[in-house]
């Protein structure tokens, strides 16, 4: 694993809560058909950009995956992921590094996972950017998100909560519009699915990475 080396014995409370949820929290188990969905598409070389605890791990397929690159720039979430490494049936390597600045060479990624991650991202512009920078030509993003609420009143409520989903829920802006952003970023989308939710709306998103982005 190449992570700075962390706290293990006091995690920072973010990550800790997250795990115990990722364990316990009936939504989380909804989400399940998501991450299988999601995470099941991934081939080749995988780079998964904020994997938290690991939770998208039992989903890669083997033989289809030949190898996942994950990455996350909290050292505490890379601890617990680093614990459900053994729940993979391949080959993960672990690495603390945010979005914004992947360590990896240009196009050297078949395919890229992120799921609920760009909420919390601090530029999601360059992250986006950098996931194009390291996919190949023809690479694959494979994304699903909570975003914006389609409602105004909705909207609004959302923008009014921010302050406290960002302070409460590790820097989660359940604000964000991260489709437009994939679109802005410069990926072609060839499949997408929204999942209705008033307050916490979910995209499920197929993209390709279609021309270099330099910078
Ligand atoms: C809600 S968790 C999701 C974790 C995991 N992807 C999942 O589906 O369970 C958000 C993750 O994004 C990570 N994160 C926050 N800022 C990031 C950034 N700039 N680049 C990459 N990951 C980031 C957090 O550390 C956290 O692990």
């Amino acid at each position: 694993m190449n992570v700075a080396p962390p706290s293990q014995e006091k995690f920072p409370s973010h990550a800790a809560f997250y795990n115990w949820l990722g364990s316990r929290s009936p939504f989380f188990r909804l989400m399940e058909p998501l991450r299988r969905e999601t995470t099941g598409q991934a081939y080749g070389l995988v780079l998964e950009v904020g994997v938290g605890t690991g939770l998208n791990f039992p989903f890669y397929v083997p033989g289809q995956v030949e190898r996942v690159e994950a990455v996350d720039p909290d050292s505490a979430m890379l601890v617990y992921a680093g614990r459900n490494q053994e729940k993979a049936l391949v080959p993960i390597t672990l690495t603390q590094a945010s979005a914004e600045a992947l360590p990896f060479a240009d196009q050297t990624f078949d395919s890229a996972v992120v799921t609920l991650v760009f909420c919390s991202v601090t530029d999601p512009m360059r992250g986006l950017q950098e996931i194009q920078r390291v996919l190949k030509p023809g690479g694959t993003l494979l994304l699903f998100e909570h975003v914006r609420a389609h409602g105004a009143m909705a909207a609004r409520l959302q923008d009014a909560l921010v302050p406290l989903t960002t302070r409460l829920c590790g820097n989660c802006h359940w604000n964000r519009d991260t489709l437009q952003t994939v679109k802005a970023a410069g990926f072609h989308i060839t499949r997408l699915r929204e999942l209705a939710g008033v307050m916490h709306p979910i995209i499920v998103v197929q993209a390709t990475r279609v021309y270099f982005q330099s910078g």
